[in-house]
């Protein structure tokens, strides 16, 4: 019972807070996008407990999950494992919203690519997070034997490449429940 009233307090919390960034954000509309975008970008954080309805602290809410893009360059590999400590994974795309999401803030962050968690292995394309391998945005597609990993890049689309290079990347993670 004291579980579900402060879950329920909570939730009327996230949504009044929710309403007044709203209010803010349409009062002041000019150069918003930039300002969000260089929030976004955030170096690792130590576990932060998950609010209702919100991301942790530094990750970005797109659709039903939680993005965080980290610019401490790390190889393939190397990331997926921090990602794991921040308990997520590095992130699939599963749409185009996404996509969008993730490829802005490349762009803003100044970063020409940053890792994804698709890898190449026996005969296909799969997500390290298990999830389906369906929606897709190639650039440009080299030998998957030589270059089984893959990486969003800054000027559009995405495309495999050395997984031994370091890079920036993107950790994804299940949104909060939703109120
Ligand atoms: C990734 O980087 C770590 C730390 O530098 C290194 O030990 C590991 O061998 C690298 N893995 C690959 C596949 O390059």
């Amino acid at each position: 019972m004291k579980v579900l009233i402060l879950s329920a307090l909570l939730c009327m919390y996230s949504a009044v807070t929710h309403a007044a960034t709203h209010a803010v954000t349409h009062a002041a509309p000019v150069s918003k996008s930039t300002e969000e975008a260089a929030s976004m970008v955030e170096g690792p954080l130590p576990e932060v407990e998950m609010f209702a309805g919100q991301c942790p602290s530094g990750w970005f809410k797109k659709g039903s999950r939680c993005f965080l893009m980290v610019t401490s360059k790390k190889n393939w590999s190397n990331a997926a494992t921090h990602c794991v400590g921040q308990q997520g994974s590095l992130a699939s795309v599963q749409s185009s919203d996404e996509y969008n999401f993730l490829q802005t803030m490349v762009t803003f962050s100044g970063q020409s690519s940053a890792w994804i968690g698709g890898f190449h292995f026996q005969g296909a394309w799969r997500w390290i997070d298990s999830a389906g391998f369906y929606y897709t945005n190639w650039q440009t597609q080299n030998s998957v034997s030589r270059y089984p990993c893959l990486q969003l890049n800054s000027n559009g689309g995405w495309s495999n490449y050395n997984c031994r290079t370091s890079r920036a990347f993107f950790c994804a993670r299940n949104g909060p429940p939703s109120c």
